[in-house]
């Protein structure tokens, strides 16, 4: 099950990554908002990221105008690593690497065409289960 949430920046481009998991059969539950109304990001950001830090949802999508802030505001909640990425090399790598566990986007940087590849490659892509990176990863957690 993937998390979906957006700020009204950020709707439309969720309408593109909900048609993309629709046709490829995946799972998700959208946490709004709804409309491009405006509404403040940081309450789409802690409602995914806590759906995923808790366990119902394995992965989750943010998108906002930018990415910035609703990456931010998801990377509050303990457990969460919320990626923002604007290109498929880091998408690849943030889950290689950081075992990334939300993929944030910019609606404003990036098209969605490439927000789709972006969005495929992450859900497509294991965490490569390396020591060093496992290490690196027990070390964000650390204060
Ligand atoms: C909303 O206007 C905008 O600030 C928001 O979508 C996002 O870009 C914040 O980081």
């Amino acid at each position: 099950m993937i998390a979906l949430g957006c700020d009204h920046g950020g709707y439309e481009l969720k309408q593109e990554v909900i048609a993309y998991l629709k046709k490829n059969g995946l799972e998700y539950k959208d946490f709004g908002c709804f409309s491009t109304e405006a509404v403040d990001y940081p309450d789409y950001a802690k409602l995914v990221a806590h759906a995923v830090a808790g366990g119902e949802c394995e992965k989750g999508i943010l998108i906002c105008g930018t990415g910035i802030g609703i990456s931010i505001a998801a990377n509050k909640v303990k457990g969460i690593r919320a990626a923002l990425c604007s290109d498929c090399f880091s998408a690849e790598a943030t889950r290689l690497h950081n075992d990334a566990n939300i993929l944030a986007m910019g609606a404003r940087v990036i098209g969605p065409g490439l927000a789709v590849k972006i969005v495929d490659t992450f859900l497509n892509t294991p965490f490569s289960g390396d020591e060093r990176h496992a290490r690196r990863i027990r070390k964000i957690e650390e204060d």
